[in-house]
């Protein structure tokens, strides 16, 4: 299905492993992912990039905040945003407070960026949590106001992170994929339903976005323990 797409990547294992265990094989393959996305994009500056998946627990937030510590580490100013205001984990994997967050800035006139995100002790990484879970979390991403943000962040940081929710269950991913440079899409392969992915994939496609890469989470050990990457 996603066969001529320029990123294909397997994983093994999650949490902030990228931080807790640099030289282990899940870091060197976020460093693989990195590797590819930059490879992807030599002809247009990739800014913004959205992680999302077809059904809930596929691994997007774990994907998108080992993506964000490996880009950062090589020297890129990186924000990670927490877009999933229906189920937020970032502020929990990354032990912030989330009393304010993307809500504040979407919702309060005066709120500024450098005083709701979090500048990381990881060099080069900040994030922005969800703030409080609105009531209206699509007509949000969807406002004028998160465009304007989307640019004003742009000015700021190098490459902008977004986590968001699965793609079947609420339209915000396919929102934000409209807004963003690119979308990755998260696999859980022993679990994922194949009419779902599909399903996803023509949501996206409506929306026009620009899947640039599929990345394989959970594969077991001994089935399929290293990277394929298709260039086009
Ligand atoms: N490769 C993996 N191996 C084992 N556990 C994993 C793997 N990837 C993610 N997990 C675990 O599975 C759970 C779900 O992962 P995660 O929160 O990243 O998924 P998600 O797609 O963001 O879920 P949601 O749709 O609820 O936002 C977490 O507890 C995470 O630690
Ligand atoms: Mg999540």
């Amino acid at each position: 299905m996603f066969k001529n797409k320029k990123i294909k990547t397997t994983i093994e294992r999650p949490s902030l492993i990228t931080l807790t265990r640099p030289s282990s094989v899940i870091a060197e393959q976020f460093r693989t992912i990195r590797t590819n996305i930059q490879f992807s994009m030599v002809d247009k500056e990739l800014k913004t990039l959205l992680v999302t998946s077809a059904a809930p627990g596929a691994g997007k937030s774990t994907v998108s905040a080992n993506l964000a510590v490996t880009m950062a580490m090589q020297g890129k100013r990186v924000l990670l945003v927490d877009a999933d205001m229906r189920k937020p984990t970032v502020h929990k994997t990354f032990k912030l407070p989330n009393q304010d967050g993307l809500t504040t800035l979407l919702t309060e006139k005066d709120a500024a960026i450098k005083d709701i995100a979090h500048r990381m002790p990881t060099e080069g990484l900040y994030i922005i949590t969800s703030g409080i879970i609105p009531p209206n979390p699509s007509e949000l991403l969807a406002s004028n106001k998160m465009t304007l943000l989307i640019k004003e962040l742009e000015e700021i940081f190098d490459l902008i992170i977004f986590d968001t929710p699965p793609v079947i269950a609420v339209t915000d991913a396919q929102v934000m994929a409209s807004k963003v440079d690119g979308t990755l899409f998260v696999v859980n392969k022993g679990v994922a339903d194949k009419e779902m992915v599909k399903k996803s994939k023509e949501l996206l496609a409506m929306v026009h976005a620009n899947i640039i890469g599929v990345i394989f989470n959970r594969v077991e050990l001994a089935q399929d323990t290293y990277y394929h990457y298709y260039g086009e």
